[in-house]
C-alpha cells in the first residue's frame, strides 16, 4: 500500500479557537481517510525571519538552522498538507507568511521564465476563519486575500488543492459550524 502521510499546520495562536477546531476536525477526518497525520503548531516553532539571501534556490533548504529543517522534512515526506490560519488584515498571520518565505527554495526553482515547482504530486487543503460575516468576508477580500496568499505558495510549489473552507463570523460562532464541518469532511472523502 502506498504511504499516506499528512502534515497538519496550525497557523493560529489560539489552540482552542475556531481555526484550531477546523484543523482538529480535518485531522480526525484525514485519519479516517487513512492518513497518518503529524500536527505542528507554528506558534510553538522557532523560526527566524527570512533574510532574503536566496541561498535556498541552490540548496533547496534554508541555510538558517532552526525549526524550518524539521518542517521542510515533514513537508517533503507527506502527501497532503492541511494548513489552518485565521485572517489577519485580509491576509495570513505573520508566522504563516514567514513560513512561506523560509520555504522559497524548498517549494520552487527559478528559471528565466516561470518558476519550476519542487513539490509536485502533493495535495493541500486550506482552512481559514475570520470575523467578517459571509458574503462580505469574500466580497471585501478578507478571506479571499488570505486564501489567495496561501494558494500562491502551494500552487507555485506544484501542489493540487483538494479544498478550501472558510468559517466566517467567527466571533459569533460556538464551536465548529455544521456547514464548515461537512465541507471539511467532503474534501477529505474525495
Ligand atoms: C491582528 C488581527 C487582524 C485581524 N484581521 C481581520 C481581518 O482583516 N478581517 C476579518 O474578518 N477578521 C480579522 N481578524 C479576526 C480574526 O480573523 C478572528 O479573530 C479569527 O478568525 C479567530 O480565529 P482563532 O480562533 O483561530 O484565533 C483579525 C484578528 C487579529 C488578531
Amino acid at each position: 500500500m502506498s504511504e499516506k502521510n499528512a502534515l497538519a499546520i496550525l497557523g493560529s495562536p489560539h489552540v482552542n479557537g475556531t481555526t484550531a477546531a477546523m484543523l482538529d476536525w480535518a485531522i480526525s477526518k484525514a485519519g479516517q481517510a487513512g492518513y497518518t497525520v503529524t500536527k505542528i503548531n507554528l506558534y510553538e516553532k522557532k523560526l527566524s525571519f527570512c533574510t532574503g539571501c536566496r541561498a535556498c534556490m541552490d540548496t533547496r533548504i534554508c541555510v538558517q538552522k532552526d525549526d524550518i529543517q524539521e518542517i521542510a522534512a515533514l513537508l517533503k515526506g507527506c502527501q497532503l498538507v492541511i494548513l489552518a490560519a485565521p485572517v489577519y488584515w485580509a491576509n495570513v498571520p505573520a508566522p504563516v507568511k514567514n513560513l512561506f518565505d523560509r520555504l522559497l527554495g524548498t517549494a520552487m526553482e527559478e528559471t528565466s521564465t516561470f518558476p519550476k515547482p519542487r513539490l509536485q504530486g502533493k495535495k493541500y487543503m486550506l482552512l481559514t476563519s475570520c470575523n467578517t460575516p459571509a458574503p462580505f468576508s469574500w466580497i471585501f477580500g478578507q478571506s479571499r486575500g488570505a486564501l489567495h496568499n496561501m494558494d500562491e505558495f502551494f500552487k507555485t510549489a506544484g501542489m493540487k488543492s483538494i479544498g478550501k473552507v472558510v468559517c466566517a463570523n467567527a466571533k459569533n460562532q460556538k464551536g465548529l459550524p455544521k456547514q464548515a464541518a461537512k465541507k471539511i469532511e467532503r474534501c477529505l472523502q474525495g
